[in-house]
């Protein structure tokens, strides 16, 4: 063996454990449908209920639906890559499984690290996402939440027009009215109780078990969906209705670049499709779920192609709509889906709105949680993390050790800190996990062409270089800051490797 750590680990060793049944095994429940809607529960979320509206107000304008199509087509490729490898390499560490496969145990670490940042992080950035459209959605019905419990310490709030809102979201609002905030009713928040219980609640129904999880989320999707297809309903009507309405809003579908990259015009629109790629985030967790998928080989490239094709079609759907009701330079608020409903005419619509974002950020929470312990349970029985990491319950057959841990910090995380920059460092996780599932597929063709692949990527290797190509220019449209905190994020993990892993990898210390 050469350097060891670059040690691969076998892949007839990998296929055992996936068909692994015994007692420490998780429990094999999942047909092809509730894989893909675990997809859709992980993709329609923060993405398309807010970040559309604010790309398409600052970067895109109406051509955020061109947007919509390039981070769609971005994510097709590293969805391709996937699919082939959780058929081949049905394994819930996924992205991580696939590099420890092809790349070796510091890449699979490396790896498993960094998508601490999509799952992990993911959930909690989805989770104080959650707690101001809960705080919306309950003011609606005329209930105020205290504002002390609705966001991270410090964050001051107002109440201005009979609503508590936080004052980074009206103080420009205030100002070009000439309000001073002092003068308005104030508080500020202490602990973001609301975001810890979310978290709190669907960590408890990961640990009861991957089948109640999976009926949660089934119901909780199909609310999330019925919602978004009303509005494609109400809006198209308004559409055809209103034609001249529509063209006026419509109208440059490119407005002209304002002088500087990002602002309207070509570059408009693939900044755009940078922000925006967050809404497709989620895709990949289906691959988390191999091990308990009933017939992996023929189902993850169904769950997983399956989850990301719906959810592209909606997404282009919506946009397209959204910015037909709606002028674009309207859109940059909180809740801009439940605004254009609401100018539709539609009283009831923008609660149901709310109610589809409501339901959709929490399967959203839910699939990212499921996917970061099962990161964890792989790299555990790898002996690169704890050994309590890796302990399944013997009655729920969960990996409930690492559920319940991971869902604290993540609870404490969501809670206390302000998340507002995080969402990026998800995404450049994110990317930089299919940059290597991307190099993986191609790498793993070249060096074992012969293993039966149940479902394999087309073109190769045309799909995995634009896949990579894809994703490192969407990371290179972030800005540096995140890019110092992902340097940063990864040397942390390194300690902790050379620390712990390098000593209990199983792969490197066979006879331990
Ligand atoms: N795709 C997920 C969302 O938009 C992360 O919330």
């Amino acid at each position: 063996m050469g350097n060891p750590l670059f040690a691969r680990k076998p892949l007839d060793v990998l296929l055992r454990e996936a068909q692994d049944t015994g007692e420490h095994a998780l429990k094999r429940v999942l047909g092809p449908v509730n894989l893909i809607l675990l997809g859709i529960g992980a993709i329609i979320g923060a993405g398309i209920f807010v970040l559309t509206g604010a790309a398409a107000a600052q970067y895109a304008g109406p051509a955020i639906v061109l947007s919509y199509v390039l981070a769609g087509i971005a994510c097709a490729f590293a969805g391709l890559c996937y699919a082939e490898f959780a058929s081949l390499i049905p394994i819930a560490g996924s992205a991580y499984t696939y590099g420890y496969a092809t790349l070796g145990e510091l890449f699979a670490w490396i790896i498993g690290w960094d998508l601490i940042l999509e799952y992990a992080f993911g959930a909690a950035t989805v989770a104080s996402g959650w707690s101001s459209t809960l705080v919306a959605f309950l003011q609606d019905y005329g209930i105020k939440l205290p504002p002390q419990i609705c966001d991270t310490p410090g964050r001051i709030w107002i109440l201005y027009k009979d609503n508590w809102q936080p004052l980074a979201a009206v103080q420009k609002t205030l100002t070009d009215a000439g309000i001073d905030w002092h003068t308005l009713p104030n508080a500020t928040a202490s602990f973001n109780l609301l975001a810890f219980l979310a978290i709190a609640f669907v960590t408890t129904i990961l640990i009861i078990g991957i089948k109640e999880s999976a009926r949660f989320n089934s119901i909780v999707v199909l609310i999330k969906l019925v919602a978004v297809v009303t509005f494609i309903i109400v809006a198209a009507g308004y559409v055809f209705k209103n034609p001249t309405v529509a063209s006026n809003n419509w109208h440059p579908i490119i407005p002209p670049n304002g002088g500087s990259f990002g602002e309207y015009g070509w570059s408009g629109i693939a900044r755009a499709a940078g922000v925006v790629f967050f809404a497709y985030i989620g895709f990949d967790a289906v691959s988390t779920a191999a091990q308990e998928a009933r017939n992996p080989q023929r189902d993850m490239p169904i769950g997983i192609l399956g989850s990301l094709a719906i959810c592209t079609v909606l997404y282009i759907l919506v946009s397209g709509l959204l910015t037909g009701v709606v002028h674009y330079s309207r859109l940059n608020i909180g809740a801009p889906v439940s605004l254009a409903i609401r100018e539709t005419g539609v009283a009831w619509g923008s609660r149901m709105v709310n109610a589809g974002a409501l339901a959709g950020l929490s399967t959203v929470m839910l699939v990212m949680l499921l996917g970061q312990s099962r990161v964890f349970y792989s790299m555990s029985r790898d002996g690169l993390l704890w050994k309590w990491a890796g302990e399944v319950h013997p009655k729920f057959r969960t990996p409930w050790k690492s559920t319940a841990i991971v869902g604290l910090c993540v609870a404490i995380f969501a809670s206390v800190i302000p998340i507002g920059i995080l969402g990026q460092l998800v995404s450049i996780g994110t990317l930089l996990a299919f940059v290597i599932v991307c190099a993986g597929v191609w790498m793993l063709r070249v060096r074992h062409p012969e293993l039966p692949r149940p479902f394999r990527t087309p073109w190769v290797p045309f799909v995995p270089i634009m896949g990579i190509v894809v994703s490192v220019l969407l990371m290179a449209s972030l800005p540096p800051d995140t890019w110092i905190r992902l340097v940063v994020w990864l040397v942390i993990g390194m300690v902790i490797y050379f620390t712990y892993g390098v000593k209990h990898s199983r792969v490197r210390n066979p006879n331990s």
